[in-house]
């Protein structure tokens, strides 16, 4: 048994499938940058039979990333792991991840399917995908609610088949720690060719055990790989937080007695990335990457921290990558500095033209803020109401009347496909008003489900981030817009969510 701990993170296709969390191709191929620096070990890129969009960003992540393995979800046929086999085409390393439900409920009520059938699709569908690639996983889904026994001639008969990895996820974050951990450790023991696999966690948060769950099916059931996302980003309660799960294993190496190969470093960073481009914002006492993981308020403590760290802290904030929060740029950084920055913060525009759009909005950013932070820069580049000349919507300005006892009152100019508009409404606060003067002409018929405003690096000085969640016809879509005046992000914020909305792209929805 090997002492290494594998990462999977699943970020970009579990993460992503929770509402409102959907991230276009040039988003993702940034956060799969972000989790290459982050060491991640296998990257879940997406679930490429399930749109066009999801097999580009896919396709698109395994030509660029080289330091990690590249997997894409399927569903247990010769179509989906076709289309995974062929967008993981390029990649230096690559997995294809292929599932099928194996409880009694999702076999007869979901699947309709006998058990026999159920069998003889997973062993067909692990020989397909073994022709296709070396390394295979497969998962029975809602794999804990699974009677044993039939579990058991599953795995035992997908490894003949050439599985490389078992996953046993607890899709509905029904499991408790110990239970689960005897879980993964009967089948170990049960399954006769089970030390011929890796056997890996994926837990849901439903019940806000996740961690804790992943954490004893690794220590009690001796599983060597953890299925994790950024922020524990996920449907419903989310999935396992990477985060948690590493700084875990790492803080408490005595007990677990577990490498990783994660740069930890990395953490923080690609926390905010995820954050500031799903607009799911970090609650302020999420471990490690929460605002307040490291502040300490009671004077106490303080004294404490100030004569010892090691009283009241059990990790060290700069280990994590809060140290990244310095300033980078200012009015007089030059061109090749902000380029620089930009590389090393893992955004790649496409061409010379992006950055030099790019740069001017830092300048134009510069000019009223004395000091830009590198989440100032993401903000500024995750902007899509103004970065894409492809989109539909595009922000140019808004001015807004607002006085105590009078309703307020905004007028916008934007552009409807390259074509300047102009809209004027009263609302019951300004931002009410230039979203109403927005809906004159773009008359979408969306329903707000959620506003938030966000100070990105904490003070009144700093950008305010907005993130506005919009549905239409069962589609939840998030945008993101960043700006000194709030009012302003939040005409940008509700053009990026429109362009969303626009730009439908259908999705097969993977399971939990
Ligand atoms: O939760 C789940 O069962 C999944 C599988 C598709 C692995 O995400
Ligand atoms: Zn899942």
């Amino acid at each position: 048994m090997t002492d290494k701990l594998i990462i999977f993170d699943t970020t970009l296709r579990d993460g992503e499938q929770s509402p409102g969390a959907s991230m276009t191709k040039d988003e993702k191929l940034r956060i799969a940058r972000q989790l290459e620096r982050l060491r991640v070990d296998v990257i879940e890129a997406g679930f490429a039979a399930s749109s066009n969009g999801d097999f580009e960003a896919v396709q698109a992540i395994a030509n660029a990333i080289k330091d990690s393995t590249i997997c894409s979800l399927s569903r247990a046929n010769d179509r989906d792991i076709s289309r995974a086999a062929e967008a993981l085409h390029g990649a230096n390393s690559s997995r294809i991840h292929t599932f099928i439900a194996t409880s009694p409920l999702h076999m007869e009520k979901k699947l309709r399917m006998t058990p026999e059938q159920v069998l003889e699709q997973a062993k067909l569908a692990v020989r397909f995908a073994r022709n296709k690639v070396a390394d295979v996983e497969f998962s029975p889904e809602d794999g804990y609610r699974s009677e044993i026994d039939f579990l058991c001639r599953v795995l035992e008969a997908v490894i003949k088949e050439g599985a490389t990895t078992l996953n046993i996820p607890d899709t509905v974050g029904y499991a408790v720690p110990e239970l689960y951990g005897n879980f993964i450790k009967t089948l170990r023991e049960k399954i006769p060719n089970s030390d011929k696999a890796i056997w890996s966690v994926h837990c849901h948060n439903d019940l806000g055990m996740a961690v804790a769950n992943s954490l004893a099916g690794v220590k009690i059931g001796g599983a060597r790989q953890v299925e994790c996302t950024i922020n524990g980003l996920g449907e419903r309660a989310g999935n396992c937080s990477l985060e948690e799960i590493v700084m875990a294993v790492k803080t408490r190496r005595d007990y677990f007695g577990l490498e990783v190969g994660i740069d930890t470093s990395q953490i923080v960073p690609a926390s905010r990335m995820v954050s500031q481009t799903t607009g799911f914002v970090v609650q302020p006492n999420k471990a490690v990457v929460g605002a307040n993981a490291f502040a300490h308020a009671s004077g106490i403590h303080q004294d404490g921290v100030l004569k010892a760290r090691d009283t009241y802290e059990i990790m060290r904030a700069e280990d994590v990558g809060w140290s990244a929060n310095k300033i980078v740029l200012g009015k007089l950084s030059g061109r090749n500095a902000f380029k620089q920055r930009l590389q090393d913060l893992g955004v790649v525009l496409d061409s010379e033209t992006e950055i030099n759009a790019a740069f001017t909005r830092f300048k134009e950013l510069a000019d009223r803020k004395s000091e830009i932070f590198d989440e100032d820069i993401l903000a500024l580049v995750s902007d899509e109401s103004v970065t894409s000349e492809k989109e539909k919507y595009g922000f140019v300005s808004l001015s807004q009347h607002s006085e105590t006892g009078e309703r307020p009152h905004a007028s916008i100019v934007f552009t409807v496909d390259g074509n300047e508009v102009h809209g004027e409404a009263d609302g019951n606060g300004p931002v009410d008003a230039s979203l109403k003067a927005i809906e004159t002409h773009a008359k979408s018929g969306a329903e707000m489900v959620l506003y938030s405003v966000n100070a990105i690096s904490g003070s009144t000085e700093s950008q305010g981030e907005v993130t506005v969640r919009l549905q239409n016809s069962g589609r939840v879509v998030n945008g993101v817009g960043a700006d000194p005046d709030i009012v302003v992000a939040s005409a940008k914020a509700y053009l990026s969510a429109l362009n969303k909305l626009h730009s439908k792209a259908d999705r097969v929805a993977a399971q939990g």
